[in-house]
């Protein structure tokens, strides 16, 4: 009887699981060609392309993604267009849901990888209907489409202003990114308002402390303003209200804060952290759906050398992982790795997380880059040094590996000795 190992989503974790779990197959067969079983290595995700979630605030915005087609082709993964609707965690079935027609597929392992998406807090109305966002491709079109119409409304002190909910990673770089954008599509750059809201008291509350000052620095030259402190406190089609009392008139908030795993985590037993992701162990394994194994945003898996069985005691100083690209590829790796080894009679790997740093790009001319994580992380490039680094992670790095070469596609996989940073880009 053929095994299989289905994988839900076609993200980064998805997608580097998939080659993973295909690689260390291939190698197995290659030392013993005649296996006692097949190994069937299946994604089941909406679309066979990869969203390249990272680039949504860029211009051409439908044109971000990668095809997958000719990749799982060549590698030999099998892909089922539909979306999971859920999970039987102890039956080992999956229902997939393909244009409102319903399939149920069995497993022996599960790997989930469906990603996360923007929380929208409770009680501040007119938040769904007003705002636009940049999680996923079809609400960065709308926005893209929306700010492309601007110069077609009457001129407003509404018209004339961005609002930018939420000043973490993603508000400030497409804060950054706006004014140029804005000058471009519009051509009334200088009276173009961009203003950054933020709850907390200091810009990018997740980012290494050593960047915050380097990026108010470049928000200010680029007449971006930041205002702290203040929550949104109601959103409707004419402007924002925030905690201070103040009414901003906007056409266009962008809502920015705040991402959580997504919803099918809930399906599978176990601990959740306050994002809703799955606490999966040292070798991304769920501890009690031991057949069912997370990746990227939808787990959470200490980075440092915790005890495995050390979960559930929160411990105050562990590192853990990031929603963030830079730790959904290594994790889909291991995750991959791991469910086929399982499977094969083949040890484990612990999964362990290099780590480049924080890499935030502001504008046409400015990036920053901090090497290192949490608040030891130091300024190692910024301005117009940091952009060949930000070129080459959001247009190489990210991308998926080339279809016309397997072994370069299966190798995508390996989850150990990777080369971090080529040499030029001053790092
Ligand atoms: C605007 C923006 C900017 C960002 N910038 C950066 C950055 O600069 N650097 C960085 O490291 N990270 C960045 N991130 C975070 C990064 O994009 C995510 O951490 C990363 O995409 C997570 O990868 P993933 O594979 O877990 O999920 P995703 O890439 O979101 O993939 C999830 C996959 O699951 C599929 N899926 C979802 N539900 C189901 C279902 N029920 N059934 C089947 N398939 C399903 C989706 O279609 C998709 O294929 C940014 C995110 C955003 C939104
Ligand atoms: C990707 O990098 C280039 C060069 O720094 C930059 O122009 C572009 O805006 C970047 N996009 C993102 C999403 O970082
Ligand atoms: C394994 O991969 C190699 C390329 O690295 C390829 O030549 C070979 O055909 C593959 N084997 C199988 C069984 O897919």
């Amino acid at each position: 009887m053929a095994k299989r190992i289905i994988i839900v989503g076609a993200g980064f974790a998805g997608l580097m699981s998939a080659l993973a779990a295909k690689r260390l197959i291939n190698i197995t067969l290659q030392q013993t060609p005649e296996p006692a079983e097949d190994i069937e290595v299946a994604v089941i995700a909406p679309d066979d392309k990869l969203v390249v979630r990272p680039r949504l605030y860029e211009e051409n915005v439908a044109a971000m993604s990668a095809p997958l087609f000719e990749l799982f082709k060549t590698t030999g993964v099998r892909f089922v267009q539909g979306s999971v609707e859920s999970i039987n965690v102890e039956n080992q079935q999956v229902t997939v849901n393909a244009a409102g027609l319903r399939s149920t597929l069995s497993y022996d392992r599960l790997i989930l990888a469906a990603g996360g998406d923007n929380v929208l807090p409770a009680g501040v109305p007119g938040l769904k209907e007003h705002t636009f966002a940049v999680d996923h491709l079809e609400r960065a079109v709308q926005l893209e489409a929306h700010l492309k119409n601007l110069p077609s409304i009457q001129a407003t002190s509404a018209r004339n202003t961005v609002v930018v909910c939420g000043g973490g990673y993603t508000g400030l770089e497409l804060a950054a990114e706006l004014p140029g954008r804005l000058a471009k599509i519009t051509g009334f750059e200088a009276k173009t308002r961009v203003i950054v809201i933020e709850r907390a008291h200091v810009v990018g509350p997740d980012l290494p402390s050593s960047m915050r000052p380097l990026v108010l620095k470049t928000l200010n030259r680029l007449g971006v303003e930041v205002k702290l402190n203040t929550a949104i406190t109601g959103i409707d089609a004419g402007g924002v209200t925030t905690s201070t009392g103040e009414r901003i008139e906007t056409l266009t908030p962008i809502w920015t804060a705040g991402t959580v795993a997504a919803p099918l985590t809930r399906q599978i037993p176990g601990d959740k952290d306050r994002f809703g992701r799955l606490m999966v162990d040292a070798h991304l394994r769920c501890p009690q759906a031991k057949t069912i194994y997370a990746a990227g945003d939808t787990a959470c898996a200490r980075t440092d050398e915790g005890d495995d069985d050390d979960l559930n005691t929160v411990a105050s100083e562990a590192q853990y992982t990031k929603m963030s690209c830079q730790h959904a590829m290594p994790m889909g790796r291991y995750a991959g790795h791991n469910a086929a080894a399982d499977l094969l009679g083949l040890p484990a790997l612990r999964y362990s997380q290099v780590m480049l740093g924080t890499v935030l790009d502001l504008g046409r001319d400015d990036a920053i880059f901090a090497a290192g994580s949490g608040d030891e992380a130091v300024v190692a490039l910024s301005g117009a040094a940091a952009k060949p680094l930000k070129r080459w992670i959001n247009e190489t790095l990210i991308y998926p590996p080339g279809a016309d070469d397997l072994a370069g596609a299966l190798e995508a996989g390996n989850p150990v000795n990777r080369t971090v940073v080529p040499a030029g880009l001053g790092c």
